[in-house]
């Protein structure tokens, strides 16, 4: 069924309930492509769905009006979980007009050829549906260059696209229909994953937004719940996680061969917890890099702890380090250690890779030799104690 958000604005998307993995990212409770219908004198689709989808959402749309009335399509992003049902669109209903940002049309151009009926707009310019107007605003690298959201003054409705969304399967569509915590946890999950190496974009948008003086009381994105009854909670949210506001938690990240260098992290977690700081223990091979990066999300430190396999770094470790530099972390302390046989690189790779992000890194790290011996442990507590300082200051 359709739903009707404000008087006239339906949401019309798909729901892909068994997606558990968007682009090497883990979607546990599933995820959603949202399409809005704003029917007025002219009638404006707001973005199209993941072409498999594309049934789903036309479906919905029949159940409003026909599809051939259809006279504009928004296009707020391009990547292709919401444009890439558009050559069908197009191919069937032709009459239709879309309008994109410059970016857009360029990439809309790459993907799907040249001749697509569209036409760039920009911030500051808006398209009248009659009684609902629509307002552009560019929001270049939340999350891609093409970026845009759209915004419908008579409705106080922020269409937000990508930002503020969360991978999330529901029946309800909206905030209050879904418990807080789920919401909240995939909101912070798909900041973490997607947003974290843009927070300076984010504030960039986050200022434009209070300098427009927009008035929002809900804001509509292309993945998972509409915030209505807390708009302002999200908003808030990705200002404080922009800023990498985190609390007195530590995460100690590592994998493991033959169990000294989970030994080694236990010990950094028993020094972590007995001094009554919040630590979590994550084992690389159980638990997916984009757990592992929603946990560091909020923790002032980290550890990451890896065996030297091969004169190099355990595979996962290697894994979890590529994809945490490209999300960029800032403001948090990090440090190594692991365990080796012989040539022992690892906790030297670690360390560089810790440095080449803008983290806060103890030096040295800690290596033990096959298995931590009693000095080791108290190299480890050290660290672990140098860690404590930086929280207790708050750095
Ligand atoms: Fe939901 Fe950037 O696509």
């Amino acid at each position: 069924m359709p739903i009707e958000l404000k008087k006239g604005i339906y949401w019309v998307g798909a729901i892909d309930w068994n997606l558990r993995d968007f682009h090497g990212y883990i979607t546990g409770r599933g995820a959603t492509y949202n399409s809005y219908l704003i029917v007025d004198e002219k009638i404006a689709l707001v973005d199209t769905v993941k072409a498999p989808f594309y049934g789903e959402m036309l479906e919905r749309i029949r159940q409003i009006i026909d599809p051939a009335r259809i006279d504009y399509l928004i296009c707020n992003h391009i990547e292709k979980d919401h444009s890439s049902s558009m050559p069908e669109f197009l191919r069937q209903f032709g009459r239709v007009k879309v309008f994109a940002t410059q970016m857009a049309i360029k990439g809309l151009t790459r993907y799907y050829g040249a001749g697509l009926p569209v036409a760039a707009v920009k911030t500051g310019e808006s398209l009248s549906l009659g009684t609902k107007t629509m307002q552009f605003i560019e929001v270049p690298m939340l999350h891609w260059p093409d970026s845009m959201f759209s915004y419908v003054p008579e409705e106080n409705l922020l269409l937000s696209n990508d930002g503020f969304g969360q991978h999330l399967a529901s029946s309800g569509r909206f905030d209050d229909e879904v418990p807080e915590a789920e919401v909240m946890f995939e909101a912070a999950k798909y900041y973490a994953n997607l947003i974290m190496h843009l927070a300076p974009m984010v504030q960039n948008v986050l200022k434009k937004v209070r300098e427009l003086n927009l008035a929002i009381d809900m804001i509509a994105p292309s993945h998972g719940i509409i915030w209505r009854s807390k708009p302002a909670a999200i908003i808030r949210a990705y200002d404080d996680w922009s800023q990498f506001k985190a609390r007195n938690k530590v995460v100690v990240i590592y994998d493991t061969m033959w169990q000294s260098t989970e030994v080694m992290a236990r010990e950094l977690v028993q020094t972590m917890a007995d001094a009554g700081v919040e630590v979590k223990l994550l084992k690389l091979r159980e638990n997916h890099r984009s757990d592992i990066m929603t946990e560091v999300l909020d923790a002032r430190g980290f550890f990451v702890g890896s065996p030297t396999l091969h004169r190099n770094l355990f595979p996962t470790v290697a894994d979890l380090l590529s994809y945490m530099q490209g999300l960029r972390p800032h403001k948090k302390t990090a440090a190594a250690f692991g365990s080796y046989g012989w040539s022992g690189e690892a906790v030297k790779l670690v360390t560089d890779a810790l440095k080449n992000m803008p983290l806060e890194v103890l030096e040295p790290g800690v290596q033990a030799l096959y298995m931590p011996d009693e000095q080791d442990r108290q190299h480890l507590r050290a660290l672990a104690q140098s860690m404590l300082s930086k929280i207790a200051a708050g750095t």
